[in-house]
């Protein structure tokens, strides 16, 4: 029998969850961590063996659970208690000092008025509301008066406590706390730069990165996205009460909320004006984007007393930022073509100076964005970069226009090979087998450092490779001759050689870089690793099906549809016989032979006699299976050691095989 839950036990978990959050805190958000890795570790295994045991005790909001949900349908809307306002805007010092005046104005105030001045971050607006201290529900903005029920996104955020910390001080019976999810520019362009090498189209800035990452409804994308939040308001909060804006902020670090650092409180308009300047400067090196400072009138009366005007507040004000932007002509659409056959046009535009680097190219990224800014051949736009991103064209100035414009439509057929072009939501798509600027995206990407690594194999030579039809395929590369090398421009006998002897030590790669190179469609590095550990062995892939490919950790069905089309494609199966007869070597994860779990999925219950949870899982980890917390229909086997949970009642429900320790035991020996 499973002994019962006393209060102390619930207690006693309480008490976990509490102190884990509070370590999280420490790690995640002041960056001063006050316990070892070992020692938090050896706390939230204590946790997870306890909701492991007592089912009844397992909660959403424990720290256990910010792995990510399952997927769904569609997202329910959240009425607000409080609508969430938007900003009015200020673009000048002008028209900020017209703001002071109007709030003396209305107050009667006949001396300075306080404000409290932060960073205007660029992201997604969301609130939040903690009951008794659980985070309970997460949304969108929206509309300012509904939005999106977003709870199970949020809780996968390590910055966003799940519930309070109350040590210092208690916490709100009901707090609704406002804030902004945001995602850091060196994170965003290593998310740009994996998305373009997995073939997908890359977002446009951190802000529409961060809300397409916010508004997933699978939670598991969510949690790999870098997504981090910053607290700046409150909603509604009951059985609590503040004074100023500032005291709002300050308590809010104390509860586990982070704030900005740069937040700072102003005695006048004028040391508002410093900070906004001084902000300015700081901007450049910020490791987000701001694209101002918002101002508040820090008492809380005084805020009442302002009320509001056109769906925007009296005692608030976004004063912005001058743009990096400039004005430039747009003189020619030009078509590229990626190595997934993708289209993308570009503008080539006069050459401008923005943010200290010429530009004279930016992207259009589609059909619809190009629908949408109307943007012509001929036109003067604004261009903007966004971070250190290609720049982007922001919008058309129609009264420059001259009548001589032209609009301009993707083609319907490549403009390399001439195949056929499909539309695949807005990415229009090469179908050609035989498509140069394809084939010559695939031999870069194949060549590149963390694939092949294939040194001195750069564009111009692929160029030549290609337009002398030495190379048709990427297996081609093994093939080439010193001699054929040699008859190239600008090749000497000696780069000839080192050619051939830097594809000589490629030849001889760990398989995860090999299903990199290889530039299936979303399979990016992180991907093509983690299928390597799974499936150890190349042959494994050409028999994988949907099914077996799903049950990865991270793989959902686009992934597993695209790997199984890309093995059975004949043409690609030719290829890789060619690869293996060159002399490709490939390094498998080490996999012990005996008892090889590969691909299989495994959940514990209960407690084990041998051994920790911990310790069998790692162990079904080093012999190629997965493990699993949760039972769901991926799952191969249930091991149960003694008082099992309710996970188990699931497993037999879904006709899962259940094994005793011993033979769980008997199986990986
Ligand atoms: S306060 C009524 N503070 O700006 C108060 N907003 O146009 C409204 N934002 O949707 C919000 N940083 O996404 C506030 N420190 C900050 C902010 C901030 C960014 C965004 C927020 C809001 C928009 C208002």
């Amino acid at each position: 029998m499973r002994a019962m839950v006393t209060e102390a036990l619930k207690r006693k978990v309480e008490k976990l969850r509490e102190e884990i959050e509070y370590h999280n805190y420490r790690y995640y958000i002041l960056d001063q961590p006050e316990i070892p890795d070992a020692q938090y570790d050896c706390m939230m295994r204590e946790l997870e063996e306890l909701e492991g045991k007592y089912p009844e005790l397992r909660s959403p909001n424990s720290p256990t659970q910010r792995v990510g949900a399952p997927p769904l349908e569609s997202f329910e809307i959240v009425r607000h208690t409080l609508p969430m306002l938007s900003l009015a805007n200020a673009f000048d010092e002008n028209e900020a000092k017209d703001f002071d005046r109007r709030v003396k104005k209305i107050l009667a105030s006949p001396g300075d008025v306080a404000y409290v001045a932060e960073p205007k971050l660029d992201g997604l607006a969301v609130e939040l509301v903690y009951e008794g201290g659980h985070f309970i529900v997460g949304a969108t903005r929206g509309d300012g008066v509904n939005g999106e029920n977003i709870t199970q996104n949020l809780r996968t955020l390590k910055t966003l406590p799940l519930q309070l910390i109350r040590m210092e001080i208690p916490v709100p019976d009901r707090l609704e706390v406002r804030g902004e999810v945001i995602i850091k520019l060196d994170k965003f362009k290593e998310l740009n730069r994996k998305r373009e090498e997995a073939g997908e189209a890359p977002f446009a800035n951190p802000r529409n990165a961060a809300a397409g990452s916010v508004r997933q409804l699978d939670p598991k994308i969510t949690r790999r996205r870098p997504l981090e939040i910053y607290f700046y308001g409150v909603g509604e909060v009951a059985g609590r009460t503040f004074k100023t804006h500032w005291e709002i902020l300050q308590t809010f670090p104390k509860w586990g909320l982070r704030i900005n650092p740069h937040i700072r409180r102003c005695q006048n308009i004028e040391e508002v004006l410093d900070y906004y300047r001084e902000m300015n400067e700081k901007r450049e090196n910020l490791p987000y984007e701001i694209d101002g400072i918002v101002i508040k009138v820090d008492r809380l009366d005084f805020q009442t007393g302002l009320g509001e005007i056109a769906r925007s507040p009296r005692w608030a004000l976004a004063f912005k930022f001058a743009p990096k932007q400039e004005t430039t002509r747009i003189m020619d659409i030009i078509v590229q073509v990626g190595r997934t056959g993708a289209l993308t046009p570009v503008a080539v535009m006069e050459p401008v100076r923005l943010g200290g680097v010429e530009v004279s190219r930016a992207t259009l990224h589609n059909q619809d964005e190009i629908d949408r800014l109307d943007v012509r051949v001929g036109d003067t736009v604004i261009v903007q970069r966004a971070g250190d991103v290609i720049p982007d064209v922001v919008q058309v100035i129609p009264s420059k226009r001259k009548g001589t414009e032209k609009k301009f439509r993707m083609p319907s057929e490549c403009p390399v090979c001439g195949s056929e072009v499909v539309k695949e939501e807005v990415i229009c798509r090469c179908i050609g087998l035989d498509c140069p600027a394809q084939l010559k995206g695939r031999i870069k990407h194949f060549a590149s450092k963390r694939a092949m690594d294939i040194e001195g194999l750069g564009v111009k030579l692929i160029d030549q490779l290609v337009a002398r039809g030495l190379v048709k395929d990427v297996a081609d590369l093994y093939y080439i001759k010193r001699d054929e090398l040699m008859a190239l421009e600008r090749m000497a006998e000696k780069s000839a050689q080192n050619i051939i002897d830097a594809l000589e030590k490629s030849k001889t790669k760990p398989l995860g870089k090999f299903l990199f190179a290889l530039g299936i469609l979303h399979v990016g590095e992180t991907t093509a690793e983690d299928l390597s550990r799974t499936f150890p062995r190349l042959d494994d892939f050409f028999r994988l099906s949907e099914e077996d490919l799903v049950k990865v950790e991270g793989i959902g069905p686009e992934v597993s549809a695209s790997v199984v089309q890309f093995f059975r494609d004949k043409k690609n199966r030719e290829s890789i016989q060619r690869l293996k007869k060159a002399g490709i070597k490939l390094i498998e994860p080490r996999v012990k032979e005996k008892g090889d779990l590969a691909g299989k999925t495994f959940v514990f219950t209960g407690t084990l006699k041998s051994c920790g949870r911990d310790e069998a899982r790692n162990l079904v980890e080093s012999l190629g299976g997965i493990t699993a917390s949760s039972v769901s229909k991926k799952v191969d086997f249930m091991v149960a050691g003694e008082d099992p949970g309710a996970k188990y009642d699931k497993a037999r429900e879904l006709g899962i095989r259940v094994l005793s320790e011993e033979e769980f035991k008997q199986m990986i020996e």
